[in-house]
């Protein structure tokens, strides 16, 4: 899908990957529309950002999604593309994992994203040109790293429910993407909603979050099912039996038997590290 003059609804978009995928957004000619809780925060970036509306949302609160979409049908007529990028940590180990603490992040990690999807969808359907949904996920989802247990199942959770929205959307037109971010300089690390960043001390350079956003607007362009957050960003062939391929290959369609391969990428090894 071409970005330039679409509208384009990115939550998260307070700080860090949301608000620089705003950004970059506007930059390519879209009508984007920001939202998250903080209000201050988007109206600040909306005074930036020519055409475009900030919409205080509570994404854990559905009806708050609802009229985030109809908001954005009421302003705009459409809406062409919803980035589903909210998100929040929860770095400890199983033994200490609080039942509440992963029932608030499994609402905002993975039903939040559902309900999303769910109210986009009909005006996708509606509409000409079909749309385009990108979920963030993350590079922990793809391997497993003691300490992560809480916040990587939930990641893990939102690939398997994009992955099976893909096909069955594909026939209205709507491309379902996941992007999968390592570790990236934003606010994250300081807002889990327990423990703290199991990769300190290893020399793990975070990505600019204007990285993740390009990998973002590229999942937009291209409807890829898998997309790295690289430098420039490509897509993740699930079974190609080479690092990042190899490890996806164990959640993809029809790739449930896994082949590890034999040089699996350092990656988020060390959390959610290097390419
Ligand atoms: N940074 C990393 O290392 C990393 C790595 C892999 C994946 N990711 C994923 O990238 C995404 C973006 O994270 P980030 O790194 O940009 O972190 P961030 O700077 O902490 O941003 C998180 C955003 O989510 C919003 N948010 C949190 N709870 C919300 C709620 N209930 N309703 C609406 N918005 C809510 C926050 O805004 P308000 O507080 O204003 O609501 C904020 O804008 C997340 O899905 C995260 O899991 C991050």
């Amino acid at each position: 899908m071409d970005i330039d003059g679409k509208v384009c609804i990115v939550t998260g978009a307070s700080s860090g990957i949301g608000a620089a995928t705003g950004r970059l957004l506007s930059d390519m000619g879209a009508r984007v529309v920001l939202a998250a809780r903080r209000t201050d925060r988007l109206q600040a970036l909306a005074a930036e950002l020519p055409g475009s509306l900030a919409v205080t949302t509570d994404v854990t609160i559905p009806d708050q999604l609802r009229r985030l979409v109809s908001r954005t049908l009421g302003t705009y007529g459409r809406v062409d593309v919803l980035v589903n990028n909210a998100g929040q940590g929860l770095h400890v180990p199983v033994e200490e994992l609080v039942p509440d603490d992963l029932r608030a992040v499994f609402e905002l990690n993975v039903v939040a994203p559902l309900v999303g999807m769910q109210a986009v969808l009909p005006v996708m359907r509606a509409q000409s040109g079909g749309g385009a949904i990108v979920n963030v996920s993350s590079a922990t989802s793809l391997r497993v790293f003691p300490g992560l247990g809480g916040y990587s199942a939930t990641k893990a959770a939102l690939n398997l429910l994009s992955q099976v929205a893909a096909l069955e959307f594909a026939a209205s037109g709507i491309s379902v993407s996941l992007v999968y971010p390592s570790v990236t300089a934003t606010e994250f690390h300081q807002s889990l909603r327990a423990g703290g960043f199991v990769g300190r001390g290893r020399g793990i350079a975070p990505d600019p979050p204007e990285l993740v956003g390009s990998a973002i607007a590229y999942a937009i362009r291209s409807g890829e099912a898998h997309v790295l957050v690289a430098d420039p960003p490509r897509a993740i062939e699930p079974g190609d039996n080479q690092g990042w391929g190899a490890l996806l290959a164990r959640q993809a369609p029809g790739g449930a038997e896994g082949r590890p391969g034999s040089d699996p990428p350092a990656g988020p090894g060390e959390t959610e590290g290097r390419r």
